[in-house]
């Protein structure tokens, strides 16, 4: 059986993403210390970025389910010196059940999975950050109900994120409003795929207007440090502020994937306030990941 990967949100339907949406806070609410679906299963985690909150997810959930997970970096392996990807695809999932890849290049992900006889995880690229999605998703189901229907206002850098959010609104059926410089808008063929899905506007305050949720990220991605400093130009009226949150419906939600960058992307007093609710998004990243491993390491 070839394996299912989960390199974009767009590799499950609805159906499946709400099933594991469901799952994950299933498993949240009910922690049996005795269900051990993965029982000495290996998770082979490879970091060519920085990470805290995917690590500890992924590796806590496979020590909660019974299995283990190493972790991996360019700098300790031949991934390092070159070693084709291709290779290290084959020689690494035959050693293990399934791998996580966080990256720069979508493409590295993309070939590594192409010869690899185990699923494989984006655990985020430049492009996209799917795993986020799922813990952002499980967020909003839990505390809102069924996003189906909803606005979602993106505030800021068209970035891995805000792909990966145009890749839930045509999954789950919210419209997303984005409010972006001209020069950081998202990837045209992602717009593109998200058709009536996706709504540009002018300023922030526009796009946050009636939403049910905000969302930004930080203005300078990894790799992107560098251009930090140009960055606070462009983006300064892209601040989610309570001049935002008050435009938005009465009950809104702001989500942040973190780590923040408190008076760049948001204020203190939005990303510390009452509709925040960064920390459980967090906290969702060990729920949606086990929910995750689960779906693609034990399917039959
Ligand atoms: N949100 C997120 O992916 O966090 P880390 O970079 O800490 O993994
Ligand atoms: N857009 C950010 C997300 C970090 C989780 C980055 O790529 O650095």
């Amino acid at each position: 059986m070839n394996p299912r990967h989960f390199i974009s949100l767009l590799d499950l339907s609805g159906d499946e993403l709400r099933r594991l949406i469901d799952r994950a806070i299933v498993l949240k609410k009910n922690r049996n210390p005795d269900y051990q679906p993965l029982k000495g299963q290996v998770l082979a985690m490879i970091f060519e970025k920085s990470s805290t909150r995917t690590r500890i997810s992924f590796e806590a959930g496979m020590s909660h389910f019974g299995g283990s997970a190493l972790f991996l970096s360019p700098r300790d392996t031949q991934l390092g010196r070159g070693e084709p990807l291709r290779d290290s695809a084959k020689v690494i999932s035959s050693m293990v059940d399934c791998i996580m890849l966080r990256t720069d290049k979508h493409e590295t992900v993309t070939t590594f999975a192409e010869h690899s006889s185990v699923p494989v995880i984006n655990g985020l690229t430049d492009e996209q950050h799917p795993c986020q999605l799922l813990a952002d998703m499980q967020t909003y189901f839990e505390l809102r109900g069924d996003i189906d229907g909803k606005i979602v206002a993106w505030i800021g850098d068209g970035n891995n994120m805000c792909h990966s959010y145009i890749h839930a609104a045509m999954r789950l059926g919210f419209v997303l409003n984005i409010a972006c410089p001209s020069a950081y808008r998202p990837s045209q063929a992602i717009v593109d795929a998200g058709g009536d899905c996706v709504r540009f506007f002018d300023t922030a305050l526009a796009a946050a207007k009636h939403a049910d949720l905000v969302v930004t990220d930080v203005w300078a991605s990894m790799g992107q440090e560098e251009e930090q400093k140009q960055r606070e130009i462009a983006f300064k009226d892209y601040q989610v502020n309570t001049a935002i949150m008050n435009a938005a419906a009465g009950d809104a939600l702001f989500m942040h994937c973190l780590p923040a960058h408190r008076g760049e992307e948001v204020s203190s007093d939005v990303i510390d306030g009452p509709q925040s609710v960064v920390f459980d998004e967090a906290e969702n990243r060990l729920h949606a990941q086990k929910a995750l491993l689960e779906f693609l390491i034990c399917r039959k």
